[in-house]
């Protein structure tokens, strides 16, 4: 399998199998650090294998889908409890990008304004299947379409939860774009 860390040299030595990541998968997975030992001081008698810090997205059970009913969100915090870690997930009726279940109608996201931050916190409106109007400067985003701007201020689309199914159990195992505050998805 490739990575984002395989050189031209080992793409060449792999008879010419081509390694590349497209702009989604290396966003999604970008929360994500290589574990890479460097050698310190290389060819010296202080030469010395350091690790790197790894960090990952946790794996966190939400709700059952079952539990879930058509239109009203379910709150919950991730990928932390720290600013800004708000998120909700609906079932909305209609097939949407990245939704899960069998109607794939399943989707969560972050209720920070992707702005100025502004809590986008009960403002999902069945009718059009969207968040917002922001209260601060009334930007308006696009559940079934990967939280896509329909309106207003903002330029960036709204963070999505990455969801994997169990059973009946959902977890939340990742986030789609960078989450509003933050210089990256997860601290420390
Ligand atoms: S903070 Fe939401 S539109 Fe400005």
């Amino acid at each position: 399998m490739c990575n984002a860390n395989e050189s031209r040299k080992d793409t060449a030595e792999k008879g010419g199998h081509k390694c590349l990541v497209s702009r989604r998968n290396f966003l999604i997975t970008s929360g994500v650090t290589t574990t890479i030992m460097v050698t310190m001081n290389a060819g010296t008698a202080m030469a010395e294998d350091v690790p790197a810090h790894v960090t990952e997205y946790p794996r966190k059970f939400i709700t059952k889908m079952s539990s879930l009913k058509l239109d009203e969100p379910f709150d919950f915090n991730y990928p932390d409890e720290s600013d800004y870690s708000e998120n909700m997930i609906v079932k909305m009726g209609v097939k949407a990008g990245g939704g899960l279940g069998p109607d794939e109608d399943i989707v969560a996201f972050n209720y920070a304004c992707t702005h100025q931050g502004g809590g986008l916190f009960e403002t999902y409106k069945a009718d059009t299947k969207s968040l917002g109007a922001c209260p601060l400067h009334l930007s308006t985003y696009d559940l079934t379409r990967h939280g896509i701007l329909i309106s207003g201020q903002a330029y960036q689309s709204l963070p999505q939860i990455l969801l994997e199914l169990d059973g009946d159990d959902i977890y939340a195992t990742g986030v789609f774009g960078l989450i509003y505050g933050r210089k990256e998805n997860l601290h420390g």
